[in-house]
């Protein structure tokens, strides 16, 4: 079998791209190494920027996230028995949109499969071939047999943990890391969310977060140990957190219902530079990963792929290539800044173990800057709603 463009990976990242190369005409092949109902259910995003926003319904898979998904124009910052409302609108004219990342991963499904596009579930990518060459190979498990996909170019969309990277020589792409001191136990519950709007809280006892889904089911984080034992969190005990974390005397507190979805997200910032190794292009997750607070992780997987289908259906349109050459800085800008801005959130919003009290009072300080100041509120606004794609 072969293709033009192979993509590795069937996440937001290389769905999002096989729907725009599809639209540019270019042809492309997705492996995925899990069945479709598992990438359907993953519960992870759930916050779009303006610019995803306007991707997916300038490109006709908004339809749904327009009459599901709810539109956000502020967002909460409470600490210090206090509550700060950034006006998202107010500050840079933008909003962002609660929607599901496994509901855009649906809708880009039935978008591909409805205009023909291959999607190989259950096919386990083993390595990558010839990646530097003309003509490099994919090569995958499907059903117990070994099968290659010769491309023109490979895009590797196959998450932190996937294979794409190892396809160059050791030492050719740098990278940077950093590795948090804490994670996020994340639930799902069915209780209509106290506040209509995101409350990010900093408190004694430690980060909380009230996300929601629906105006029936509220989504919740509390900081944890990174490796924490599930186990350890019957309900009650969660409950009893987020109480106590998202609780101020001018706050909505929090509504109970029943808990139908727990897991721990350890917190990690990395960068892999550059991000392209011959015709192996990386994007999304593979590339770089951002702590959650700030909720960028998904964004920035939609504008890398922005940028590759564009460039990627300009050298199919005329055979230049400058496009692709500049793909790695393109996206490097936007993704270094998403993560000072993930860092900078999750710095300021986090109790870090042994911290010393000097710290403690510095991040109210630099709350309290933030909340005081039009000019800081609205640096945080313009990089929650995000710049917009070029
Ligand atoms: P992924 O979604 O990871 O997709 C990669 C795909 O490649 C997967 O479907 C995987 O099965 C497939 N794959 C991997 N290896 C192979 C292989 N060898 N062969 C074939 N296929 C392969 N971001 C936020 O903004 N807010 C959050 O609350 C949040 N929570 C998260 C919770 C978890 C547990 C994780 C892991 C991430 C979370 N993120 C969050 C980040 C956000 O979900 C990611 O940035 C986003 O999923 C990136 O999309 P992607 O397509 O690049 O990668
Ligand atoms: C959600 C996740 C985030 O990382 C965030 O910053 C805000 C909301 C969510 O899952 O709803």
């Amino acid at each position: 079998m072969d293709t033009k463009v192979g993509i590795v990976g069937a996440g937001p990242a290389g769905l999002l791209l096989a729907h725009l190369l599809r639209r540019e005409g270019v042809d492309c092949v997705v492996i995925e190494a899990r069945s479709r109902a598992y990438v359907e259910e993953r519960v992870r995003a759930g916050v779009l920027e303006q610019g995803t926003v306007d991707l997916l319904r300038a490109t006709g898979v908004g339809a749904r996230m327009d009459k599901e998904g709810l539109l956000h124009d502020g967002v909460k910052l409470r600490f210090q028995d206090r509550t700060h409302r950034i006006d998202i609108k107010a500050l840079t004219g933008r909003a962002v949109m609660v929607y599901a990342q496994h509901e855009v991963v649906k809708d880009l499904i039935a978008a591909n499969l409805a205009a023909g596009v291959p999607i190989l579930f259950e096919a386990e990518v083993t390595r990558v071939e010839d990646a530097a060459g003309e003509r490099p190979r994919i090569v995958y498990k499907q059903n117990g047999a070994e099968a290659t996909l010769a491309c023109d170019f490979i895009a590797g969309c196959d998450g932190f943990h996937g294979r794409c990277r190892e396809a160059a020589p050791a030492g050719f792409f740098t990278t940077y890391d950093r590795v948090y001191p804490f994670g996020w136990l994340g639930i799902l519950a069915e209780a209509p969310p106290a506040s209509h709007e995101l409350v990010y809280a900093n408190h004694e006892r430690g980060f909380a977060l009230q996300s929601m889904r629906t105006p029936g089911i509220t989504r919740a984080y509390v900081q944890c140990a990174p490796d924490e034992d599930i186990a350890q969190w019957p309900d009650e005990r969660i409950w009893a957190e987020l109480k106590l974390r998202l609780a101020a005397s001018d706050g909505e507190g929090v509504n109970e219902g029943r808990i139908f979805q727990k897991g721990v997200t350890a917190m990690r910032s990395f960068v892999t530079e550059p991000m392209q190794y011959g015709r192996l292009f990386l994007a999304g997750d593979s590339a770089h990963i951002v702590p959650p607070t700030g909720a960028k992780g998904l964004n920035l997987a939609a504008h890398d792929v922005f940028v590759l289908a564009g460039a990627l259906a300009a050298f199919y349109r005329t055979g230049a290539k400058a496009k692709l050459e500049a793909y790695s800085d393109v996206c490097l800008r936007r993704i270094w800044r998403a993560q000072h801005f993930s860092w900078w959130m999750t710095s300021m919003l986090h109790k870090f173990p042994d911290v010393a009290p000097f710290d403690r009072k510095r991040q109210f300080a630099e709350l309290d800057a933030i909340s005081a100041s039009e000019a800081g509120s609205r640096f945080l606004a313009e990089n929650y709603a995000g710049h917009p794609f070029e």
